[in-house]
């Protein structure tokens, strides 16, 4: 097992960090899984085998619970390769309707959890001299209406990955971003129906993405050859942050 890269990726039991997972696990990663849902540890066990994963209940948005999980990677493997920041919420609502823990949740989860497993996993790869970071911003960052929480949480990962950037180059490890736009998964089948349509015409081309097609971005970014390629945003949106027109 030691000779498989060891990466951790959030958010794992379903959706896009499920097919991260998948698409790790099949380039020679043991993946640990670390989700808030401890019901789906089983079904993912069985589905991946446990010489390829092994799963963590964790709810990233807690030190204390981060802190446990770090330690267990250090007793169980001693390295961690490869990090995926990809559990992310949404709370949407145009402002004025916003509660304010619907602003602290979704900052709390997708910007604090995010620093909160960088600083766990930056002190390690600085000491391996070696590391791979990908961290799961979105498109929307550029700004969407009823999103005022989710924008300014993406929009902080984008900066916390080149300020990690800057501080990591000198030690082997790479911190990127992947900016999704419209994913076929759970999170996006939330939207009311005729929301989602009307997404999906906005769309350059006319389709929503698969969590497949944001996991080869992942896999790219977290290989051992892209050592060069820090502190980016790649987006895989289908074209849509190119911007207003026809
Ligand atoms: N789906 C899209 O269109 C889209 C677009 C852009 C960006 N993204 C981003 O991609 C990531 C994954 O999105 P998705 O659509 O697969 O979401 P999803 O809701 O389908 O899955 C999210 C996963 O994160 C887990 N999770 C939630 N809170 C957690 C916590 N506190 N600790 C640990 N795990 C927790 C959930 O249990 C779930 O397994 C998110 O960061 C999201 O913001 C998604």
């Amino acid at each position: 097992m030691t000779e498989k890269r060891i990466a951790l990726v959030t958010g794992a039991a379903r959706g896009i960090g499920k097919a991260i997972a998948a698409q790790l696990a099949s380039e020679a990663c043991f993946v640990v899984a670390a989700d808030s849902d401890a019901g789906a540890g089983a079904a993912l066990l069985s589905e991946f085998g446990r010489d390829s994963l092994s799963f963590e209940k964790t709810d990233v948005s807690d030190e204390a619970q981060v802190e446990a999980l770090f330690s267990r990677i250090d007793q169980n493997f001693g390295k961690i390769d490869v990090l995926v920041n990809n559990a992310g919420i949404i709370r949407d609502n145009l402002i004025w309707n916003m509660p304010t823990e619907d602003f602290d949740h979704v900052l709390n989860l997708n910007l604090r959890g995010v620093w909160l497993i960088c600083r766990a996993a930056a002190e390690r790869m600085k000491r391996q001299n070696n590391g791979r970071i990908v961290n799961i911003a979105s498109r929307a960052w550029l700004g969407n209406r009823g999103q005022t929480n989710y924008s300014a949480s993406k929009a902080g990962v984008i900066g916390l990955t080149r300020a990690l950037a800057l501080e990591l180059g000198r030690y082997n490890v790479s911190v990127n971003a992947v900016a999704p736009g419209l994913i076929d998964t759970p999170m996006t089948r939330q939207l009311a129906p005729e929301v989602l349509e009307k997404l999906i015409e906005a769309q350059p081309t006319r389709t929503m993405g698969t969590p497949d097609d944001v996991a080869h971005a992942v896999a790219f970014l977290a290989s051992p050859e892209t050592r060069f390629i820090t502190g980016q945003t790649v987006y895989v949106d289908g074209g849509k942050s190119i911007g207003a027109g026809w």
